[in-house]
């Protein structure tokens, strides 16, 4: 038998062994969960059935984030699919006991919005058959439900989502499905309605383009008028969720994010990130710009692209800069998921993970500035023998 051998087999597999530990350790303490916790900044991702049951999904999903947003289970059109009264919560309640079993917090989204609502719902409103007073109903009806069914299990609830035109000068949109029906009053309404159902949930305004991104402010001016309201008049509004859907066609300057989100917060409320992604035309194929995301195709010009990382790490700086930014979430974190190509014709590479789950540069970016976020070690003093004129 042949002792050496063995004991250098024995100690090889022990600093293989420390080894795995160590990389084990330097990946939970590296996750952009625990980086995020050292400077009180949740960071989350919206999360799909999929993030949910696939092993190497749930296991990002879990150790990356610490607060989880359904991209579609809470949705109306999600949980009273055919008719009033026939409730499916499957996918909602999966989400939430996945998220307690993670000890990760969740974003309730979204009670009042005017897409994705049940087919029964808008043909009704169309024909007829529901009148306002029932609509009025079946909107209270739907946020006590719901609210109530998640009491004390949602961190933040979007109680309203994407209610301001995009013009400029922007306002509430008298076009909205719920404004056109129910009238601007609605807005008040929903909140209280919400508030009676949870009283400790954080209630927030969601939208985007309502901090800056559009470099007017056009947006964000009608989003401080309608929430400065709110505030004078007592609704029971806490928070302003940015959705944080860039474009690099268009410009993007985090000053004037921070400016906005600070603004906010000066009324009285708290602010979040709540759908950050940086998309871009991606490469093509074919004349149709059918974007490649296939999920063989890890390109480094199609991945790694610079001007995201930069844009991410733009958002993420504006949320630290504001002490009442209280939440930072992508919406999604890798390619193969991502809502984009399926949204805007030739675009993708918006996440922060490729197809094949792969850390883009994107994903170091926010690492780094959040290892940085506590400050930055002194570099200083007498001690330094480096001298500035050197
Ligand atoms: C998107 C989802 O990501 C898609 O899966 C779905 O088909 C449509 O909705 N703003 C929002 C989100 O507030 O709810 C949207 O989510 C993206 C834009």
């Amino acid at each position: 038998m042949n002792f050496r051998l063995m004991a250098a087999g024995a100690a090889s597999a022990l600093i293989l062994a420390g080894a795995s530990i160590a990389d084990e350790a330097s990946t939970t303490l590296s996750s952009l969960r625990a980086l995020g916790a050292r400077v009180q900044l949740r960071i989350g991702t919206a999360a799909s059935p999929l993030d949910l049951s696939d092993p190497t999904l749930s296991q990002i999903t879990s150790e990356q984030f610490s607060v989880l947003t359904p991209e579609n289970e809470m949705k109306w059109q999600v949980v009273e699919p055919q008719m009033p009264g026939v409730f499916n919560w499957t996918g909602a309640d999966n989400l939430v006991n996945f998220a307690e079993a993670h000890r990760e917090r969740v974003r309730g989204h979204t009670l009042v919005w005017h897409n994705q609502l049940p087919n029964w719902l808008t043909q009704g409103v169309n024909d007829g058959s529901i009148n306002e007073a029932q609509l009025r109903d079946l909107l209270h009806n739907h946020i006590t439900t719901e609210v109530s069914r998640y009491r004390g299990r949602i961190w933040q609830w979007d109680v309203l989502n994407e209610m301001l035109t995009d013009s400029n000068p922007s306002q509430i949109n008298p076009k909205d499905f719920w404004i056109a029906h129910l009238g601007p009053g609605v807005i008040a309404d929903a909140f209280r309605w919400a508030h009676a159902a949870d009283p400790e949930a954080l209630l927030c305004y969601n939208d985007y383009n309502i901090a800056g991104e559009d470099g007017s402010n056009a947006k964000f001016n009608a989003a401080f008028a309608m929430v400065q309201n709110l505030v004078a008049q007592k609704v029971p509004i806490d928070c302003v969720g940015d959705q944080g859907h860039l474009d690099l066609q268009f410009g993007f300057n985090p000053i004037l994010m921070t400016q906005d989100l600070r603004a906010y917060a000066s009324l009285g409320l708290k602010v979040a990130i709540t759908e950050a992604d940086v998309r871009t035309f991606v490469e093509t194929t074919d004349n149709n710009q059918t974007p490649i995301v296939s999920p063989t195709d890890t390109t480094p010009s199609h991945t790694a692209n610079p001007a995201a990382a930069d844009w991410y790490n733009g958002m993420l700086q504006s949320c630290l800069a504001v002490r009442e930014c209280i939440s930072f979430t992508v919406w999604g974190f890798d390619d193969s998921e991502s809502w984009v190509p399926g949204a805007f014709h030739g675009e993708g590479d918006a996440d922060l993970y490729d197809v094949n789950l792969n850390p883009k540069p994107q994903y170091t970016a926010l690492q780094q500035t959040l290892s940085l976020a506590p400050g930055a070690p002194h570099r200083g003093g007498r001690d330094h023998d480096h001298d500035e004129d050197d």
